[in-house]
């Protein structure tokens, strides 16, 4: 080896960690440290001095707060998401109802303030399933959410979904499967999830 392709190695390598820890983490930081605190006006939902978001029906509680810890619990978050990711980032916002009420043109890519009130974001780690922040808007029946967990191949026989029928009781009365509390539980959380709520225009531009 010559000096001179000593040189253009040297500055390859050096190129080659300069361009990362730029792009990933310099401007990053410059951006992040910019950030503007978002102020919420007389204009805008307020309630006691508290953003009224997210609507209080989708606070949750009680049953469905039991079943995201059965959520986490279960794994769930190995194969699905909840997380709408922005259209720079990836096509989320063209799959079918991974937005919210596309109808409505309430459909929009995940907002931080989409995980308020929840002890852990279970933003999951890779997509095998569909993402299920709005699942609540596609699966509507207690019915039909039971028959996903304990027997997700009767819809599709090539599911990669494992059945949960751990979470389900054999019927002493013919051949139906009876929920546990836990499954009960799980759905109420499942269904709970609609994370398409409107939110105030500054939260939306100010990013
Ligand atoms: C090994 C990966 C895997 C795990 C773990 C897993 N799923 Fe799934 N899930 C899938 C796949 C793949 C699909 C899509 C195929 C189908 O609909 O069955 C799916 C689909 C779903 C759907 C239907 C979504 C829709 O938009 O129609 C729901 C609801 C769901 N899963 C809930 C759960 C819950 C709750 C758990 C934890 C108890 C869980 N999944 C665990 C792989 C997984």
């Amino acid at each position: 080896m010559n000096s001179n392709n000593f040189w253009k190695l040297l500055g390859a390598l050096g190129l080659s960690f300069l361009l990362p820890w730029l792009f990933l983490i310099v401007i990053p930081f410059i951006g992040a440290s910019n950030a503007e605190p978002v102020a919420y006006g007389a204009d805008e939902e307020m309630e006691g001095g508290v953003l009224a978001y997210p609507d209080k029906s989708f606070l949750r509680h009680g049953a469905s707060d039991y079943g995201r810890q059965i959520y986490a619990a279960e794994g769930c978050a190995y194969c699905h998401t909840q997380m709408v990711r922005p259209t720079y980032a990836g096509p989320d916002m063209w799959r079918p109802g991974w937005g919210g009420r596309e109808a409505e043109g309430l459909a929009r890519e995940t907002q931080p303030m989409d995980y308020v009130m929840e002890d852990f974001a279970l933003l999951g780690y890779q997509r095998i399933g569909q993402d299920l922040s709005n699942v609540g808007h596609r699966i509507t029946t207690r019915e039909l959410m039971h028959r996903h967990l304990s027997d997700p191949k009767s819809f599709d026989p090539d599911s990669g979904m494992p059945a949960y029928r751990h979470l389900y009781r054999q019927s002493p009365y013919g051949s139906g499967l009876v929920p546990t509390p836990e499954a009960e539980a799980l759905v109420d959380y499942l269904l709970s999830l609609k994370k398409d709520q409107a939110l105030p225009a500054r939260v939306l531009s100010g990013r």
